[in-house]
């Protein structure tokens, strides 16, 4: 494995080992960056083989370390669900200092700004990537999809900073766009999620069934709702282009069952206060009325605490 960049690459480091996290520690590997997991505890095996698109096999050691001793790392790649951001960040505080870059990479909204505030010297970094990883088991990643991912500093970072880290996160899950405001792609996303996420965890179905006529109503509410909020914040955009957007994702992941499915599923906390909890926290605040989602999230929210 080499190091394809031009400099003394940061050393990074990725908080756990999800599926996102442990695809993106894969292709630091293979770019011959020195990447550390960080883990609450540590197991005995963790060799991991990872099938590629291409259908090629791949075994690795994955370099853990305990999130209570971390090596010393440049980069900090957050890839967790959104309600961990910040008990995690909270427990490494007093391993992260005002050089670090944090990256924040999550479906969802609304953890930037309480990141900022508790972070409020660290370079800090939005982003979302439609790249697909399926983890069946603790030793067995599976890269489902090559997508795009986006990324966009929040607030005002040196050059010097930009140069070392901006393409070292454009090699990893490219092509890879870099945002002036980030935030118009995180609502694209965050659109995406909001239709998928909740239907089908609210009608037990995978993602591909929601193309079926009897979903189209109430995809077609959720758009026009997420449209209105998003043009009252300065994001002009349509509800048909919201709405395009979701369904070229529900025929894209048609096998899958959405994260939100799989929590509600196996008695896990979901992401909804972040997806469609957000959409209607942000409606709350522009007075602009979003009672579909408003029912979707107070269904999600019964069914959570149902199980
Ligand atoms: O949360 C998910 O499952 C994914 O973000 C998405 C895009 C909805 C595909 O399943």
């Amino acid at each position: 494995m080499q190091n394809n960049t031009p400099w003394p690459a940061p050393k990074v480091a990725i908080v756990g080992q999800g599926a996102i996290g442990s695809l993106i520690g894969f292709k630091c590997q293979k770019l011959g960056y020195e990447v550390q997991h960080l883990v609450r505890r540590q197991r005995q095996q963790s060799y991991c083989t990872v099938t590629d698109l291409a259908g090629k096999t791949h075994h690795l050691t994955p370099n853990t370390g305990l999130i209570t001793q971390p090596q010393q790392f440049d980069l900090l790649l957050v890839p967790v669900k959104a309600y961990q951001v910040l008990p995690v960040l909270r427990q490494l505080q007093s391993f992260i200092t005002p050089q670090q870059v944090i990256v924040l990479l999550h479906n969802g909204m609304g953890t930037t700004e309480q990141v900022k505030e508790s972070f409020p010297n660290n370079p800090l970094i939005a982003a979302t990537t439609s790249y697909g990883a399926l983890k069946p088991d603790a030793n067995t990643l599976i890269e489902t999809g090559k997508g795009h991912t986006h990324f966009g500093w929040l607030g005002q970072v040196d050059t010097a900073t930009k140069q070392a880290i901006e393409p070292v996160l454009s090699a990893l899950l490219p092509p890879s766009y870099w945002h002036q405001d980030i935030n118009l792609a995180l609502w694209k996303k965050l659109a995406i999620n909001a239709v998928i996420n909740p239907l089908s965890a609210i009608h037990n179905v995978r993602n591909g069934e929601l193309a079926d006529h009897q979903y189209q109503r109430d995809i077609s509410t959720l758009c026009d709702e997420i449209a209105k909020v998003m043009t009252a914040q300065g994001y002009s955009i349509s509800s048909a282009e919201l709405n395009k957007n979701a369904q070229q994702v529900i025929a894209a992941t048609a096998n899958n069952y959405s994260s939100m499915h799989q929590d509600l599923k196996f008695n896990r906390k979901s992401e909804i206060e972040f997806i469609t909890g957000y959409v209607c926290a942000k409606a709350n605040e522009l007075n602009c009325p979003v009672p579909f989602n408003q029912r979707l999230l107070e269904q999600v929210t019964r069914l959570e605490s149902v199980n």
